[in-house]
């Protein structure tokens, strides 16, 4: 690894949609070129259907460009087959959604654990990493909550948990703070900007506040499928 290198790189990436018979493809992304640098946060701000999403999903191989490439490091990832991509995912990314994705008959800990499952012989120091980064959110007096005894913004800080227990090199999170109110949003985002600092975790997320954007590293605007630099902060 070169440190160097920019960690993730997009490089003139277009998305169409081809439409319904008879229809006209949807044109969503045009020449979107981005760089992620080590450890860097980024955020990207948009109206919606300005493609973040999209370009999120295609950043972390769960979908493909209609042209462009997307390399990480040496790697060129935007054309790897499904058992590749998936091997990928798990080894270098961390996802983050609006919507935690827990599993409701598991215990915060246990969902935390579940990116650990494809890795092999590494159960008791899983387990005490868990509890170490699930403490370090302040919920280590819930390690054994399931989600429905925990509220919105605690369950979305056991997914930010989940999503750095395999020491990802690369955090995307969507709207991660979308479904909380303003307490909570502020408090996740925090938790999520301070973890992947100190972890050397670069990381892109997409938000609405204009506030929570503007903590990260850079800012960058979606419009109608291009990308601009939106402003530079701190
Ligand atoms: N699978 C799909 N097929 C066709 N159109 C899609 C598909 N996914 C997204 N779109 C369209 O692409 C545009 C961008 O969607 P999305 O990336 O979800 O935007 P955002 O996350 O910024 O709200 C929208 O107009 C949406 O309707
Ligand atoms: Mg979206």
């Amino acid at each position: 690894m070169n440190a160097e290198q920019p960690l993730l790189r997009a490089i003139n990436i277009s998305k169409r949609y081809e439409g319904p018979v008879g229809g006209q493809p949807v044109a969503v992304l045009t020449d979107v070129s981005l760089q992620l640098s080590h450890g860097e946060s980024v955020a990207i701000v948009g109206p919606s259907g300005s493609g973040k999403s999209t370009l999120l999903n295609i950043l972390g191989t769960l979908d493909e460009p209609t042209t462009g490439e997307v390399w990480c490091d040496d790697k060129r990832i935007d054309n790897l087959g499904p058992k590749q991509s998936a091997a990928f995912r798990r080894d270098r990314l961390g996802f983050i959604f609006q919507m935690h994705h827990l599993m409701p008959q598991c215990t915060a800990i246990e969902n935390v654990l579940i990116p650990t499952l494809a890795k092999e012989g590494r159960g008791r120091a899983m387990y005490q990493r868990a509890e170490e980064l699930l403490k370090s959110v302040g919920l280590g007096d819930r390690l054994h909550h399931m989600p429905g005894q925990l509220s919105g913004g605690e369950c979305q800080r056991v997914a930010v948990v989940r999503a750095l227990i395999n020491e990802p090199a690369v955090i995307l999170a969507d709207e991660p703070t979308g479904s909380l109110d303003a307490n909570a949003a502020g408090d996740v985002w925090s938790i999520l900007s301070n973890l992947s600092r100190d972890r050397g975790v670069a990381t892109i997320a997409v938000t609405h506040a204009r506030h929570l954007a503007e903590r990260m590293d850079r800012v960058l605007e979606l419009h109608t499928g291009s990308l601009t630099v939106q402003g530079a902060a701190s």
